[in-house]
């Protein structure tokens, strides 16, 4: 059998220099790119009156494609235990998470690794994952409405081109471990989500970082909020209204940083191109049509969309 060196274990062995296969090209690198300082993500809270959240959101996701979002329905509690499910699957024996390893010639991507995984393998809670994916379908629910008011369309016009009920809930859970260099590093290159929606929850250890207006942004941890990043299929379906959100994480040399994502998704065979009622002669239409299942291919294998 292969052996396979993970990250986690390298870290554990105590390095006072980072591998090299881990240090970025030099202008990639978090001391040749710093985050720009004064500027802050958006903030919105979902208890607001609607018109006004329809706004807040529309600016948010035309401007950054990333927003934080305070005061929804989802408990401190619930946080708490999907944190603590994660944070238990890590802290197993090597042997014991490979099991779970994801087969990286296979083209599932489920499993533990490096890779997009989905979570119905993993060996986190299930019970608390499953309800976690329950509340954040009606935050996504919510979202896709003010989204599609944004665009001055009917409420469910990107729930239903995403395909309604069909709507895929996909989890990930990274963990970055303590760093010896971490100003060399990344713990996610710069990518933008092949989503429609990202909803990210960290633990307390800052290290995301967003694109805006030519700088990074330090996105600060506050605590039970959610974390909104706008993806590629949402950008699509808008005709370019919306930005999916190119976005990077750092490092930490002291602590281990986790994230929670889920990615919620059209189905493979949904076909997904600019809203029909978004081109016209002014707007013409920017991006091609095709399926999700190309789209992902395209993007894994780095070829244009
Ligand atoms: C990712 O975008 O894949 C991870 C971001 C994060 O850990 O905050
Ligand atoms: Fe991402």
């Amino acid at each position: 059998m292969e052996i396979i060196e993970r990250v986690q274990g390298l870290a554990l062995g105590g390095l006072d220099e980072l591998p090299t296969q881990f240090v970025r090209p030099a202008h990639e690198r978090p001391e040749n790119s710093k985050a720009v300082q004064g500027i802050t993500v958006p903030v919105i809270s979902i208890s607001q009156p609607t018109e006004i959240l329809v706004k807040e959101i529309y600016n948010a996701c035309s401007q950054w494609g990333f927003f934080l979002l305070t005061e929804h329905t989802i408990s401190p509690s619930l946080i708490g235990r999907l944190q603590a499910a994660g944070e238990e699957f890590f802290k197993l024996p090597q042997e014991e998470k490979e099991k779970y390893a994801n087969d990286p010639s296979s083209l599932k991507f489920e499993g533990y690794g490096t890779k997009m995984t989905r979570n119905h393998d993993e060996k986190v809670e299930w019970e608390v994952t499953e309800e976690y994916a329950k509340e954040l379908l009606k935050v996504t629910d919510a979202l896709l409405e003010l989204l599609s008011e944004g665009l001055g369309l009917e409420r469910k016009a990107l729930k239903s081109s995403l395909r309604g009920e069909e709507i895929e809930l996909e989890m990930k859970i990274n963990m970055y471990p303590p760093c010896p260099q971490p100003q060399l590093a990344l713990g996610v290159e710069p990518h933008t989500d092949m989503s429609a929606l990202t909803i990210l929850v960290p633990n307390d250890v800052p290290g995301l970082q967003v694109w805006n207006d030519h700088n990074w942004v330090a996105v600060d941890y506050l605590p039970n909020d959610l974390f909104i990043h706008v993806g590629d299929q949402i950008e699509v379906l808008s005709n370019g209204k919306y930005m999916s959100v190119l976005h990077r994480s750092l490092v930490n040399k002291d602590r281990m940083r986790m994230s929670w994502a889920v990615f919620c998704t059209p189905p493979l065979d949904a076909l997904i191109g600019p809203l029909p009622q978004l081109v016209n002669d002014e707007n013409p239409s920017k991006y091609s049509t095709k399926t999700y299942e190309e789209y992902r291919y395209r993007k894994f294998n780095k070829i244009p969309q």
